[in-house]
């Protein structure tokens, strides 16, 4: 049985709590108040609860260290202060919100700009992701790897498209579905980010790729994915996926041929 950290073991309870309460809520989504935040951008009470749960939990155990959560509206400064939790109190609440059981709750710990530990919880169907750095990733109690496929026209690639008000990616993100789909065995939008990375981690993707996401949405996932065996990278060079958002993430095996596929 692997065994975690004490700091892990708070993260992994914080999700585990949050995730009974989405669980209540999922099942009662007709009563949740919802409002949005821009278009196609929407906040539930259900992520708020969880946002409650999970800050009590880390903050009682670990006071000091300071919380950058999703629902929080702080200014993010990744570079400020030493420790980070990093959190996304439910990863695919659009997903939540039309009764689709595919969401997650994710929480990383960064220490000096360096994601050390990540747990990415689905509550639906009871998998824990979870890594640490220079220890590995596990699915529960299983340790994982990225799948070991050589070629792009066998793998099967995930990805999250963009929606009305993003326009300004709509151009280079077409450009890039034209290509993978022309060179894939298929492409997948699941809607939660956090799981499309801790899913290449488990090698049930071969890869994953997605414009202008936010710190909470890959902090774990890019974790899991490293300590799984694979590769993480930045779609623009010179970039850095954590405040960019602009992520890919593979197997090593596919790395040229995927990343070709983007590095403009
Ligand atoms: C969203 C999901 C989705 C991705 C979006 C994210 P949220 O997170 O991860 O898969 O395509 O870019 O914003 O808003 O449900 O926490
Ligand atoms: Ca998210
Ligand atoms: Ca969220």
């Amino acid at each position: 049985m692997a065994l975690k950290t004490p700091i892990v073991n708070i993260m992994t309870k914080a999700s585990y709590e949050a995730g009974k309460n989405l669980i209540k809520d999922f099942r009662e989504i007709e009563n949740l108040q919802v409002s949005k935040k821009g278009i196609g951008d929407f906040v539930t009470s259900a992520d708020l609860k969880s946002q409650e749960i999970i800050i009590k939990i880390l903050k009682k155990a670990y006071p000091d260290i300071e919380i950058i959560s999703e629902e929080m509206s702080l200014n993010v400064d990744l570079k400020k202060n030493e420790k980070k939790f990093i959190v996304d109190p439910l990863d695919g609440t659009l997903n939540f919100l039309h009764g689709l059981p595919h969401f997650a709750i994710s929480i990383a710990l960064m220490i000096k700009k360096e994601i050390i530990s990540g747990v990415i919880f689905d509550p639906i169907k009871d998998e824990l992701f979870w890594a640490e750095k220079g220890l590995g990733s596990y699915l529960n109690d299983t340790r994982i790897r990225v799948s070991a496929r050589n070629n792009l026209s066998d793998a099967l690639v995930s990805t999250g498209i963009p929606w009305k008000g993003m326009e300004e990616t709509h151009k280079n993100y077409l450009k890039t579905l034209e290509l993978i789909m022309k060179n894939s065995s298929g492409i997948r939008r699941y809607g939660a980010a956090s799981l499309d990375l801790a899913y290449v981690a488990a090698g049930r993707y071969d890869a994953f790729w997605e414009f202008n996401l936010k710190p909470w949405d890959v902090a774990a996932g890019s974790l899991l994915v490293k300590e799984a065996g694979g590769f993480v990278g930045n779609i623009k060079k010179n970039e850095d996926y954590l405040s960019t958002g602009n992520i890919y993430a593979c197997n090593y095996n596919l790395i040229d041929e995927f990343k070709n596929k983007f590095i403009t």
